[in-house]
């Protein structure tokens, strides 16, 4: 690096100098150029202060073609210009500034700020692109209103879209019209949003429960109009919950969502007018999976409840990140709960934050959930900011309940309606709503790392005393050795020996006997439960509902596993059990060589198989083992090969010893799917036909070979042929060949399914993947501009594919390593997550965290890299990022 970027404290937060009241904004939209015409009406912020500060504005890339103030135009003395921005020395307390910047968003491949994404024009402000389309105080405490005025082709943009109402449209000279939107609600620059296209429009609207009638509307390409049904029906249902259970209403007339192919994210919440990646939009039965209509239900909720928790009440700086990301993704949680199987939701939440935060959390990116330093803001978009910090906001409703929860809910968005808030203001909010204390409370999040939880317990027979000795530690993470003891509720239960809940009364209590499950609170670094009328020996069921992001250690027998994972009341501990179980079991595998499946393994697993009674679609999540990303996680030094062939044998030897039970319930799955119109019920029957149509797979004889051709030759929806099509792969079956060329004939003018195209052939075990990918790369179908395509083909095969993409010859690193450098100069947001994989090389043998080290080196050596890369990359190689 010619120079270092230069790192963002929290600690250095200062109020900003000058505030925005209003900025008028006109654009003028042309194939090769926009000009952008900004009017700020600009007040001191302190203006008692004695000493004015000179007014500095952000601004990137931008050419600068005019600037006035007050009506005077400004010579090149009056201000000063920078890579970054725009000083001027001296302005009056209130002033008006004029600026005129010409970009070329034609151009812009970062997708940050304007852009284009196939025939439209589109922004994306969060967070700082803002300052690609003018000059402007482009941080989230500046809250202004907007008034934004676009221009454009009548034919080729008949749609012109921005945040608020439309207030005005017209004509102009050359066979252009424009339209003027207004933005009753003050916002930061980050919230803002502009569309231009020729957008087909699927409109309903939602009648709120105080009776105003807000006009909804999604926009897309034309011939997408028809996949529009579902993010539909999921808008009106979110607003919907969140009226019945926080008692919030849309403020808004109009609510516009916009799908577009180029996005770097999933989707983001504009002030009226959300834009989506098409992959959380679009769907029919024909081009989407189940998990793609699951996916969009969560996604389309979460934007929307970004209205109340982020747009209303917004962030004081981008260290707070976590104060809207958190809280919406908790409350997404608690939505999809609410509309499905919340304990299959709540079992893809764990596996996901312990596949994604977990590893964050114990590599050399580890920071907490409100970081303290940043040096590009776009990588702290992270799993700990997203997914611990929607467990933190958990941590609270356990602690308080859903009433106290929402009494202190309410009460932070009554005080901070309209304000620029921190983590610190929402947890006064909930502590004082509540009358209690949560300083303790606090260190969730300041204090990066996993706490462990060790447990020990003691039965005393006679006089039927039961304790928990409960003792917790998080290891160091870079920057803190010393971690303090947090404030953890720790659900449980305890289990008599048919496997009913024992009622718990902990001493000191004289009756307050309750059944089923209790908090625990942990303040201490250890702590000690007593319970009293214990009459035998129970198993204790800790953690239920995984109440709390930490690992639990206790010494369970593989019988009392079993046990647990057969009668458990909690839902989520029945399949964490045994989760528990057969990860011990292919731990042992690995580190001691192959032996058998115990017996009680396969009893409980036959069980499950056989089970009728339970929600199918949790008997899919019981079934399913461990992910190698999982069970790499559980050891020292990872051994990529061993886990592969591990989990492997496994699921061989469960087929082979199984495979009646598995033809039958295959079988019975097809029926069951056939004789029900209820979508959600048909979704539960298939995902477990195809968790036992992968077991079938793995026989690999010509039944099984067959019965997968003819599931993907023979299903009317997309979730049945891609797993067909995925086995089909996976095997080392010939058929796979003209199956994949049948695929992408069929699919290959969808770029979504396109995706999936990709993404099977990524995930396969194959020995050959990698010179697949690397074909792949050149496939008229993969375009590295594109985020989806860079996600689905090079992202799923470093994450997704721990088998192949570690391959002891380091190809899989050097490849990835080329295609980061190669991204690095297009695209740097999606090029720094691209490179995390590599960020692991401590955890591998010797020779795999040599080759990843030296790839890392490669590109830190980079003349230019981006900020967004070296960040990433020299916090992996543990160089000082000051
Ligand atoms: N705020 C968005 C969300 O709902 C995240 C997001 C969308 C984003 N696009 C982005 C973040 C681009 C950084 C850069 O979670
Ligand atoms: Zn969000």
């Amino acid at each position: 690096m010619a120079h270092q970027p230069t790192t963002v404290h929290r600690r250095d937060y200062s109020a900003p100098d000058y505030l925005v009241d209003h900025v008028a904004l006109h654009f003028d939209l042309h194939q090769e150029q926009t000009t952008v015409h900004a009017r700020l009406e600009l007040r001191r912020n302190d203006s008692d202060n004695a000493q004015p500060q000179p007014l500095r504005l952000n601004g990137i890339e931008l050419e600068l073609l005019g600037l006035a103030l007050d009506g005077v135009p400004l010579t090149q003395e009056d201000y000063r210009l920078d890579a970054e921005s725009l000083t001027i020395e001296r302005v009056p307390s209130q002033c008006t500034l004029e600026v005129i910047t010409r970009i070329r968003p034609q151009e812009n491949m970062r997708l940050e700020g304007l852009y284009r994404s196939g025939a439209m024009f589109c922004t994306q402000c969060e967070a700082q692109g803002f300052r690609r389309i003018t000059f402007f105080l482009d941080r989230p405490d500046v809250m202004a209103r907007f008034t934004t005025t676009i221009e454009a082709d009548r034919d080729r943009y008949p749609v012109l879209l921005s945040n608020g109402n439309q207030v005005a449209q017209g004509q102009a000279a050359g066979n252009r019209h424009w339209v003027r939107w207004e933005d009753p609600f003050p916002k930061p620059s980050y919230l803002f949003a502009l569309v231009a296209g020729d957008l087909a429009c699927h409109e309903d609207r939602h009648v709120t429960a105080s009776g105003r009638t807000v006009r909804l509307r999604i926009f897309t390409e034309r011939e997408n109009l028809d996949k529009t049904e579902h993010a539909m029906a999921c808008l009106q249902a979110a607003m919907r919950w969140d009226e019945a259970t926080y008692d919030l209403e849309c403020d808004l007339n109009d609510y516009m969502i916009v799908a577009v192919g180029d996005f770097n994210m999933g989707a983001m919440e504009n002030k009226g007018l959300n834009i989506f990646n098409t992959q959380y939009i679009l769907a029919r039965p024909e081009t989407a999976t189940d998990s793609d209509y699951e996916d969009i239900l969560a996604v389309v909720g979460h934007e929307y409840f970004h209205n109340w928790t982020g747009n209303r009440v917004t962030l004081r700086d981008w260290f707070q990140l976590s104060l809207k990301e958190g809280l919406t993704v908790f409350r997404e949680q608690q939505f999809t709960a609410a509309m499905g199987a919340a304990a299959v939701k709540r079992i893809q939440e764990v596996r996901g934050l312990r596949a994604a935060q977990f590893p964050e959390d114990a590599g050399p990116m580890a920071h907490s959930v409100r970081p303290d330093k940043y040096v590009e803001i776009n990588n702290f978009y992270t799993a700990t900011v997203y997914m611990k910090g929607a467990e933190v906001i958990r941590m609270y409703h356990s602690l308080l309940g859903q009433e106290g929860f929402c009494q202190g809910l309410a009460l932070y968005l009554q005080r901070h309606d309209g304000q620029a808030v921190t983590c610190r203001d929402f947890l006064m909010a909930m502590a004082e709503a509540n009358g209690i204390d949560l300083e303790q409370f606090g260190l969730w999040y300041s204090q990066a790392g996993t706490p462990c939880l060790e447990v020990h317990d003691e039965y005393e027979p006679g006089s039927g005393r039961y304790t928990l000795h409960i003792r917790q530690h998080t290891p160091a993470t870079p920057g803190q050795p010393h971690k303090q003891p947090l404030h953890i509720p720790v659900i449980v239960g305890l289990l008599n020996a048919e496997g009913h809940d024992l009622p718990l009364r902990l001493e000191n209590e004289t009756q307050a006997i309750t059944t089923g499950s209790r908090v625990l609170e942990l303040r201490h670094e250890r702590e000690t439960f007593r319970f009293l009328d214990i009459p035998q020996r129970p198993i204790p069921s800790l953690l239920r509902g995984f109440s709390a992001p930490v690992k639990l250690d206790y010494a369970y027998t593989e019988d009392q596993l079993a046990f647990l994972f057969g009668h458990d009341s909690d839902e989520f501990n029945r399949w964490e059990a045994g989760q528990q179980l057969s990860a011990r079991i292919l731990l042992r595998w690995v580190n001691e060589g192959r032996g058998s499946i115990p017996e009680r393994f396969r009893t409980a697993f036959r069980r499950t198989l056989c089970d009728t009674e339970t929600d199918p679609a949790l008997l899919a999540e019981a079934l399913a083992l461990p992910s190698e990303n999982f069970l790499a996680e559980q050891m020292k030094v990872i051994d990529v090969e061993g886990i592969h062939i591990a989990r492997e044998a496994m699921r061989c030897n469960l087929a082979e010893h199984l495979s009646e039970e598995l033809r039958a319930r295959y079988a019975l799955c097809v029926e069951q799917g056939n004789k029900t119109e209820n979508t959600a019920a048909a979704a539960g029957y298939r995902r477990l036909k195809n968790a036992v149509l992968g077991y079938l797979a793995t026989l690999q004889n010509s039944t099984e070979l067959q019965r997968c051709l003819d599931q993907y030759a023979t299903a009317d929806n997309m979730t049945d042929a891609l797993a067909a099509l995925a086995l089909l792969v996976d095997s080392n079956a010939s058929e796979a060949e003209a199956s994949l060329a049948d695929f992408y004939r069929r699919w290959q003018h969808e770029p979504l399914v396109v995706d999936k195209w990709l993404r099977v052939q990524a995930l396969s075990s194959r020995s050959d993947t990698l010179a697949r990918v690397i074909q792949l790369t050149a496939h008229p179908a993969f375009d590295i501009r594109n985020p989806n395509k860079v996600r689905s083909l090079l992202g799923a095969f470093a994450q997704g594919n721990p088998a192949c993409f570690h391959d002891v010859s380091g190809a899989g690193y050097t490849f990835l390593a080329d295609r980061v450098l190669e991204l690095d100069g297009i695209n740097p947001q999606v090029a720094a997550r691209l490179v995390t994989p590599l960020s692991r090389w401590g955890r591998h043998d010797p020779r795999r965290s040599s080759c990843m080290h030296q790839q890392l080196e490669r590109i830190y050596a980079q003349e230019g890299l981006s900020k967004d890369v070296y960040e990433i990359v020299a916090r992996s190689l543990d160089r000082a990022v000051e």
